[in-house]
């Protein structure tokens, strides 16, 4: 098979990583990629907003299946504009796809299906809205309905940080994104995310990682992208996987199918978990987790490519993942300055050195410049390493990590710690 990924980050360098490996494979291109990406497929220069061009890509050089990795194509229609063509597509359609592009849309429909969710308003005015956290009071929850990189949401501990963040919102801090804006009860407990593939009828469960989405040590400091992630997350326990199958994604696969927008592709379910193990939809996504996707193809026992085609042709019922019995940990190296404003151009040497043996390093924000790796994003580099435990696997992603030379970039030192620290309890 002839297979085309889109996207640019680190999970695509994992993704092409996994596809590269499969005995299915005929050639791997990847649009826009990076010089990891470049070690396991041709790249090219295909604008990916353009779906008029990835379409003529795709017909003339007689591609199988098209991968997308991240949410904004599929949220823009990526997905129906390829399949119109009659191109074979992994991604949910634009309609499917709501279910990360609105949180309105989401919250709306668990309402209606009874999947567990904190308790939440709509609004598209700035009075209603600030009328509704007066009478909740803090600690509350600020969403821009539409996708925002990530800065969308505001966990306001004080009533004056929630009505600022509503404020910004229909100010026009978040464009588009903020013209609709999600109130939402906090919600305590234990994060962790959750994967399935999905066919459009069966979800299959594919894993489960905690990230680190605090810049700082000690998970403080302002919201990134994800400095780090692990996989398994222990609070996903078989039985909490289990409720999790049965109260939120299943109801979510009939909802989304009697609306006639059936999903297909990676539905990604952020969960927050009680003490007694009920857990509670904080949000989905339409995608893999960036770094999550680098732990869970370090653990994957199965070719990725057989059940992304299974996922597909409707075939997932017919399928199993299994996975390697040990923790891989993502260890996220970002250039200074990140989330606010990352340094650009600085040279990274040595990381060819500090892969191998169960250690693999997965390129996100990098460039060539003179036949040398430079820093050309927030998110640069993830150090992956897998351990017959947690605590094996962070002492290993260290290790690499002190291994590769560059000054302007950092890392959290504590990626992992809920992990060890269970370990250590034992
Ligand atoms: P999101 O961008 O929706 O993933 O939200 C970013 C982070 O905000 C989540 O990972 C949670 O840590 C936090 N968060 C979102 N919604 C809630 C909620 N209802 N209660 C508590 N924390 C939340
Ligand atoms: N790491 C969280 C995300 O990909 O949304």
């Amino acid at each position: 098979m002839n297979v085309l990924l889109l996207g640019s980050g680190g999970r695509e360098h994992a993704l092409a990583w996994r596809l590269a490996a499969s005995p299915m494979l005929t050639k791997l291109y990847a649009a826009p990629g990076n010089p990891g990406i470049a070690k396991e497929a041709e790249l090219v220069a295909v604008d990916i907003t353009d779906h008029a061009a990835v379409a003529r890509f795709c017909l003339g050089n007689n591609i199988d299946l098209v991968v997308v990795g991240p949410e904004a194509p599929l949220v823009a229609g990526i997905a129906d504009d390829l399949r119109a063509k009659g191109i074979r597509v992994f991604g949910p359609s634009k309609a499917a796809a709501q279910l990360e592009g609105s949180k309105g849309f989401t919250k709306d429909l668990c309402a209606r299906y009874g999947i567990p969710t904190g308790a939440y308003g709509r609004f598209d005015s700035l009075a209603a809205a600030r009328a509704y956290v007066e009478e909740k009071g803090a600690p509350i929850v600020i969403k821009a309905d539409g996708l925002a990189a990530g800065k969308g949401v505001t966990v306001a501990m004080t009533l004056a940080e929630a009505l600022g963040a509503l404020e910004a919102c229909f100010d026009g801090s978040f464009g588009s994104a903020g013209a609709e804006v999600v109130v939402e009860e906090f919600l305590t407990g234990e994060e962790a995310s959750f994967f399935c593939l999905c066919d459009g009828a069966t979800a299959l469960p594919f894993g489960t990682a905690q990230d680190h989405k605090r810049v700082g040590e000690g998970d403080t400091g302002p919201n990134t992208g994800g400095m780090g992630a692990y996989s398994p997350a222990p609070v996903m326990t078989p039985e909490v996987v289990e409720r999790t199958m049965r109260e939120i994604v299943e109801p979510t696969m009939r909802g989304m199918a009697e609306k006639g927008m059936p999903f297909s592709g990676v539905l990604f379910a952020g969960l927050m978990i009680d003490g007694k193990g009920a857990p509670k939809l904080i949000e989905f996504n339409a995608r893999f987790g960036d770094p999550e996707c680098q732990v869970l193809m370090m653990r994957l026992k199965e070719d990725l490519l057989t059940l992304l085609n299974a996922a597909v042709d409707g075939q997932l019922s017919h399928m199993s993942a299994r996975w390697r019995d040990e923790t891989a940990l993502t260890v996220v190296m970002a250039a200074k300055g990140y989330p606010a404003s990352p340094e650009k151009g600085s040279v990274i040497r040595n990381t060819e050195a500090a892969a191998g043996k169960g250690v693999e390093i997965f390129h996100a924000g990098t460039a060539l410049r003179d036949g040398e790796l430079i820093a050309n994003g927030g998110r640069v580099l993830n150090v992956t390493a897998t351990g017959l435990t947690a605590g094996e696997a962070q002492t290993k992603a260290y290790a690499a990590v002190d291994l590769i030379d560059w000054p302007q970039g950092f890392c959290r030192r504590d990626i992992g710690w809920r992990a060890v620290d269970r370990e250590f309890v034992k």
